[in-house]
């Protein structure tokens, strides 16, 4: 049986690049869908306040799936709002295990500041997760991006201990790893970790004549990655059969 997970990101509710109408449509698809997970890789709001939070949490709820695992961006952790994003979208590092899938998700965000960052001290937690179910298909989850990716300019912003948390990523055989933040749809294929970005769905924050899209995941024997464009346009991006061990 197919698992479908949705991979959104950097929605941006309520900023003035906000499109609801994109939203709509967004929200629509997804619930057409039917997915088994949706995975919200942070930048929720743009400023952290209480009224975005507000806001935020109405037009999620409209996405239904019984499985999110919705994490903070750096736009999110302003101005104290991760203490408002514990409120309203739980703890900042979780775990959810459906079927034989493990999702990971850990917060890369500091309080005002842009930088990503994970940490020495998330490791042990990250390794314990993954370890107990290691035969499970395995995504890690996080909202800053791990390498840089194209368009972008001078990188600034990749978590301060990427190198350290690929290792990890790497010993463990993560086979899929969801990030956003630059707003840039691609991905890398790095020691047979996929690492996928997803762009932004529904704001003017875009580069380029990139566009408005999200991601379409379905594991059974193999991996497929789709970028579903608010243009109307279905790609597939990445289609291989999964091989254990
Ligand atoms: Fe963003
Ligand atoms: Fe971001």
């Amino acid at each position: 049986m197919v698992i479908k997970i949705v991979h959104l990101s950097d929605i941006h509710i309520t900023s003035p690049y906000f499109i609801p109408e994109m939203y709509d449509r967004v929200v629509r698809e997804v619930n057409d869908l039917k997915p088994d997970i949706v995975i919200i890789t942070g930048d929720l709001t743009n400023d952290g306040r209480l009224n975005e939070y507000e806001d935020a949490d109405r037009y999620i709820k409209r996405i239904k799936c019984e499985n999110m695992v919705i994490l903070p961006g750096n736009h999110d952790t302003r101005n104290a709002g991760y203490l408002l994003f514990e409120e309203y979208f739980g703890e900042r590092i979780k775990t959810l295990r459906y079927k034989n899938i493990t999702v990971v998700g850990v917060d890369s965000s500091e309080p005002d500041i842009d930088d990503g960052h994970i940490g020495r001290d998330k490791y042990p937690y990250i390794i314990n997760s993954f370890n107990q179910n290691k035969d499970d298909f395995k995504i890690f989850a996080l909202h800053h991006h791990v390498i840089p990716v194209p368009l972008c300019g001078r990188e600034r912003t990749v978590p301060t201990d990427a190198g350290d948390l690929l290792d990890v990523l790497d010993r463990l055989k993560i086979n899929l790893i969801l990030c956003g933040h630059r707003h840039v749809p691609w991905l890398w294929n790095l020691n047979d970790m996929v690492i996928l970005n997803a762009g932004t769905p529904c704001t003017t924050r875009t580069k380029g004549k990139i566009g408005q899209s999200y991601n379409l995941i379905e594991i059974d024997d193999s991996l497929k990655i789709y970028r579903i464009s608010l243009n109307g346009e279905k790609y597939i991006v990445f289609d291989r059969k999964i091989y254990k061990g």
